[in-house]
């Protein structure tokens, strides 16, 4: 403790707020150490004034050069209001002004991110109506449910949350599926974070598509990845019979979900059900693998084979409450473990049911963090509509860190991969982010640089803007250049795979080809991976295509064949057609993403407040 104490520098015994009980005076405390020791009170929290420092103390010691100091003293020295701990604002201030050199290229992102940005609106917009203004008037008037969306409403703490891959199953080969026929999400129940699946009934009965199994794949790896409990609101006809061959039988086809749902349980990681709709085939499995299932009274059905089937087997007709519903399950098979007499009823008993499970909520503790010195309406002509309109990434940090303020790692070396810690929110992160080609030297400091976040159990954020594609080589030097560069990726590759802390990707222009996968592109399993809406994601940037590749030695260059095949990848690279595929958690707009990285760190976090005994089994339904 002595030691502790004899830390203080005198700068910081001069503007502590003496205690009015102890009646110490700043020249005599150093000195009343040892007398300092006998003070019981002021270690157990009696004297509660004696070290804080008021806001404006701080401003004085940081002008005084004392700022390291003040981070160096042990927490229970430092009033809870003193946050200054946490958050360093002693890192360097970015320079995030647009100079007038770059005013032509920020007009034209801009103009491109308008564009971009409508769309992404209009598509929301379409998504959120589900299967269509019919489809939930039958699904709200005849079947006398609730549309997806109100469901979350009840169930959620507030309506806020983090919708995952809104976008995916639109323009499929095989049409529409809007938001693929289930919504995904983070949301607070009780005050912990949670995964949420939801059948949207109104788009094909809530059938499964191949589109609707990758999206709860996906959900439940996000849950499994961040530990969050999860909740399933079932309401669907099971699979989409037309595309039953990619659905059945493989590996990541639908049986996947019911097998994820036991492997979950066995890594604690709780799932409860609600039986809100009908549970056919595949969609009675979910409910009846969770491991406490709620199901509705006159709403809830569920059954392997419905009554058109018995009909047709048995010439008997049977209604589906008989079949499969509330009361037969709740009384005799004993599928549902809660019988609920209504929607509320339900989303409130799976409340209660979370409540029982034990988990700490995260403290509501805010850390106190500044705002980026930036507009962050600016990213929106930062960025970049294509490769060549990429400006400095440091201009696009400066408007996503607080206070703009970055601790630079190597900056004069591997300049075109910019390495550093900011703080999101107050949450300290490194970043990543992609200036120019990923070199020999850019690659070796992401490398390192990686290392060091997994060492020290930071978070790393990626920003990836990868180039297009490197240009063949035309000597023997340049192709040891090229070998000498592979090698050095193949190493942040590796560091990337490996690096055990939390990874969020956002890919704010190019992701092109291999050096996608050094910058934790989604094969590299980021815990979330966005889109802005600019972003382009293909293995070459159509736009440099000249001829079109043919098998020998000569390309064709027949206008019509290349036109039609540039158009092709211009649609097939845009972030609209990624998003619809899943093969990102969605697209943010460039102005929410520190708002969605604060989020996604929060979540993360989480995990931290959990005790997570070992456990090599599920809970099986007796
Ligand atoms: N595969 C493909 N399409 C299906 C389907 C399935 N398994 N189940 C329902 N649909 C389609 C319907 O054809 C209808 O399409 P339309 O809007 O183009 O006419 C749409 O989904 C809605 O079905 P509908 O019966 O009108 O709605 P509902 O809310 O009254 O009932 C179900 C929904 C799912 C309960 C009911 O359709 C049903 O029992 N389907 C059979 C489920 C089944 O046998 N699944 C076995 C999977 S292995």
């Amino acid at each position: 403790m002595l030691f502790l104490l004899s830390l203080i520098p005198r700068a910081m015994w001069n503007n502590i707020t003496f205690c009015s009980i102890c009646k110490l005076s700043p020249n005599s405390a150093p000195l009343l150490l040892p007398r300092l020791l006998t003070l019981n009170h002021v270690f157990k929290g009696k004297c509660k004034g004696f070290f804080s420092n008021s806001k404006q103390t701080t401003q004085t010691l940081q002008n005084e050069g004392q700022k390291r100091t003040c981070s160096m003293l042990p927490s229970r020295l430092v009033s809870s209001k003193a946050k200054f701990r946490r958050y360093a604002k002693t890192y360097p201030v970015l320079d995030g002004r647009v100079l007038s050199v770059y005013r032509h290229v920020f007009e034209e992102n801009l103009r491109n991110s308008e564009a971009v940005v409508k769309r992404y609106s209009e598509l929301l917009e379409l998504v959120s109506k589900g299967g269509g203004e019919n489809a939930i008037l039958r699904h709200t008037q005849r079947n006398k449910k609730l549309f997806v969306r109100e469901r979350l409403k009840l169930l959620l703490d507030d309506e806020s949350f983090l919708e995952l891959s809104p976008l995916a199953g639109l323009n499929m080969p095989y049409g529409d599926v809007p938001a693929a026929g289930c919504l995904t999400g983070i949301g607070k129940i009780c005050g912990v974070w949670c995964v949420f699946m939801a059948n949207d009934a109104t788009v094909k009965g809530g059938t499964i598509y191949p589109i609707g199994v990758k999206k709860q794949l996906r959900a439940q790896e996000i849950a499994m990845q961040n530990r969050l409990l999860s909740v399933y609101l079932v309401d669907s006809g099971g699979a989409f019979l037309p595309l039953q061959s990619e659905l059945f039988p493989d590996k990541s086809h639908g049986g996947r979900v019911f097998y994820n749902e036991a492997i979950m349980s066995a890594m604690k990681i709780p799932q409860v059900a609600v039986v809100c709709g009908s549970c056919v085939a595949g969609g009675a499995y979910v409910p009846t693998m969770a491991e406490e299932a709620v199901i509705i009274d006159k709403i809830g059905t569920l059954f392997l084979a419905g009554p058109p089937l018995v009909k047709a087997a048995t010439g008997e007709y049977v209604s589906p409450e008989d079949l499969g519903g509330a009361k037969l399950h709740s009384k005799v098979s004993g599928c549902s473990d809660h019988f609920a007499s209504s929607e509320k009823e339900a989303y409130e008993c799976v409340r209660n049911v979370i409540s029982t499970l034990n988990y700490e909520p995260l403290p509501d503790e805010v850390i106190e963090h500044d705002g980026p010195l930036y507009s962050s309406d600016e990213l929106l002509g930062l960025a970049p509509r294509d490769y060549r309109c990429t400006l400095p990434v440091k201009l696009i940090l400066s408007r996503l860190l607080d206070g703009s303020r970055f601790q630079e790692f190597k900056a004069d070396y591997g300049t075109t991969l910019v390495t550093g810690f900011g703080h999101v929110e107050g949450h300290l992160v490194g970043v990543v982010a992609n200036n120019g080609e990923l070199t020999h030297d850019a690659s070796l400091k992401g490398s390192h640089f990686v290392q060091l976040c997994s060492h020290r159990s930071i978070p790393i954020l990626f920003f990836q803007n990868t180039a297009p594609h490197a240009a063949e080589p035309t000597s023997i030097s340049q192709a040891e250049a090229h070998a000498n560069r592979l090698k050095a990726q193949a190493s942040m590759m590796a560091a990337v795979a490996c690096a055990a802390v939390p990874k969020i990707t956002v890919v704010i222009g190019g992701c092109y080809g291999s050096e996608s996968y050094v910058m934790c592109g989604r094969s590299f399993s980021p815990n979330f991976l966005f889109l802005w809406p600019n972003a382009r994601v293909a293995l070459v940037d159509s736009r440099h295509l000249t001829a079109v590749p043919q098998a020998g030695d000569s390309d064709s260059t027949d206008e019509s064949e290349l036109k039609h095949l540039k158009q092709r990848l211009e649609e097939e690279s845009s972030a609209f057609y990624s998003s619809a595929r899943l093969w990102d958690d969605g697209i943010i707009l460039p102005q929410n993403t520190r708002k969605v990285i604060a989020q996604c760190l929060q979540i993360i976090q989480q995990q931290k407040y959990q005790v997570i005994p070992p456990c090599q089994h599920p809970v099986i339904r007796m």
